[in-house]
């Protein structure tokens, strides 16, 4: 593999070209169709996989088929490390929700790399951290709001990590499937379409194609409700 396709990941951002080397001649691509499963929650786990370019959902899947999104991640991010580090099936599925090209590490090279580099290590660790704070969060949510609590917390959040503050005084952010924002805020999509269409009746938001435009006052409104 091509070291400077390695160069972009922060994981090696402390390695020199000859560590890169290393790692570079290690890995191996591997590719996925949109919604195509990378793997799936409790199976065997022998590879450690970074995102070279797509994106993928990690979730659960109650008994009842409910999907639980717990995080989306994107180019850059990495996954599939847990089954590696603590020797147990694979915590979550991995599904690929756009074309995904992934460079793949099997357990026992990954393993050396982690025992030959603090810097890869501690940067897997922080990342760790990073992703048990999100979930206490989302725990803390189910356990303390209602739904309507739970989908302002979303947009404040949507808006904070992606908003596009607009002249008008809109901020504009990407808007995720009705879906997917209930399989984020554990809820159905119809209590989602519900609260969203009474929000567009208020005027707090509007939705136009993929965007959803959110007003001022909305964002006040949010903050109060979390
Ligand atoms: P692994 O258990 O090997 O396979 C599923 C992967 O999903 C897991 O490693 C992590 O990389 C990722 N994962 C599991 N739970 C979460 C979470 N709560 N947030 C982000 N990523 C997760």
């Amino acid at each position: 593999m091509q070291t400077e396709l390695f160069r972009k990941f922060t994981l090696f951002s402390e390695l020199d070209d000859k560590e890169l080397g290393a790692i570079a001649a290690l890995a191996k691509p591997r590719k996925y169709a949109k919604d195509e499963a990378v793997f799936h929650a409790d199976e065997a786990g022998d590879v450690f996989c970074l995102i070279q370019s797509g994106a993928v959902k990690v979730t659960m899947i109650s008994p009842e088929g409910k999907e639980i999104i717990l995080s989306m991640l994107g180019p850059g991010d990495f996954f599939g490390e847990m089954a590696l580090l603590d020797d147990h099936p694979r915590s979550a599925t991995v599904v690929a929700t756009e074309p995904l090209e992934v460079l793949t590490i099997f357990r026992n090279d990954f393993l050396q790399i982690l025992a030959e580099n603090f810097s890869i290590a501690r940067k897997i660790l922080a990342e760790l951290s990073k992703r048990l704070r999100a979930a206490s969060y989302r725990i803390e949510s189910l356990a303390t709001m209602d739904v309507y609590g739970r989908l302002a917390r979303f947009f404040l959040d949507l808006a904070r990590d992606q908003g596009k503050e607009l002249e008008n005084g809109y901020v504009a952010v990407v808007r995720p499937t009705h879906q997917s924002i209930a399989n984020m805020i554990g809820t159905s999509r119809e209590t989602v379409s519900r609260l969203i269409h009474d929000l567009m009746e208020k005027n707090l938001l509007m939705s136009e194609g993929k965007t959803i435009y959110l007003r001022k006052s909305a964002i006040d409104q949010f903050k109060e409700a979390v």
